[in-house]
């Protein structure tokens, strides 16, 4: 993997000039977005380059809380609608984000999958990196070849997601429906953006680290077009 490092700013200009420069070379059709605050930068330089080939993507979310309605703030059809499809002018109909209100979770995974294989398969992934190292909602100890699915989520990742909810941790679900480590290895390309001290561990082990489940994101390694941008506090234990 390529390791890239400057400062929050550049960063967000890199992956979003990384994005323009495949729209416009069309090599680009289908975007994967990634939710939490690493990414949103990248989001804001794309709404303000005013592309209008952005109109044209095809957009698929990696992950959603099972159990918030679509409409509360924090589930990620919402925050994919506020900070990716308002901005850059989307379609909603061209934005996919997987189905946690679904009554049956099981065939919402499966026909997300499906969505994403008949839309020719992923182009180019956004991620950002939790601080377990969990990617998506992967947490540790998931298979490195996981599709599509329900998962649990850890303790420390809703502990981690609690200021989303007013600090309250009750308020936050305890499962979701994400990716699968497979489905993102799956991308053509993927550029993860981690900032902050916070990351600095779970950048070491994604990137230093032996290839292994209990850091999600080393599978990383395995991708031949996997591009990490780091600022100088989330790089500081490699
Ligand atoms: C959530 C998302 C991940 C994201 C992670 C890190 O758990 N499901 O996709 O990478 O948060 O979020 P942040 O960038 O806010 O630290």
């Amino acid at each position: 993997m390529k390791v890239l490092t400057g400062t929050p700013p550049q960063l967000a200009r890199w992956a979003a000039d990384r994005v323009l420069h495949r729209l416009r070379t069309r090599s680009l059709s289908v975007l994967g977005v990634a939710t939490g605050s690493s990414p949103l930068p990248v989001y804001r330089a794309l709404a303000a380059s005013g592309e209008p080939a952005l109109a044209s993507l095809r957009v698929f979310a990696l992950d959603e809380y099972v159990g918030l309605p679509h409409h509360h703030p924090q589930s990620y059809h919402c925050v994919v609608d506020r900070e990716v499809t308002r901005p850059l002018g989307l379609d909603p109909a061209r934005v996919h984000v997987p189905d946690g209100a679904a009554d049956d979770l099981d065939a919402a995974a499966a026909e997300y999958e499906h969505l994403i294989a008949a839309s020719g398969g992923i182009d180019l992934q956004v991620l950002g990196i939790g601080a377990n190292g969990h990617v998506g909602f992967n947490e540790p100890f998931s298979s490195l070849r996981s599709r599509t699915r329900v998962e649990t989520l850890t303790a420390r990742t809703r502990r981690d997601n609690a200021r989303f909810f007013g600090g309250d941790l009750q308020q936050v679900p305890t499962s979701c429906l994400t990716q699968g480590l497979g489905t993102i290895l799956d991308a053509d390309e993927v550029v993860l953006i981690a900032t902050g001290a916070a990351k600095a561990h779970a950048v070491a082990q994604m990137v230093e680290g032996p290839l292994s489940s209990a850091c999600p994101a080393s599978v990383l390694q395995l991708h031949p077009r996997a591009t990490v941008l780091l600022d100088d506090r989330a790089a500081a234990q490699l």
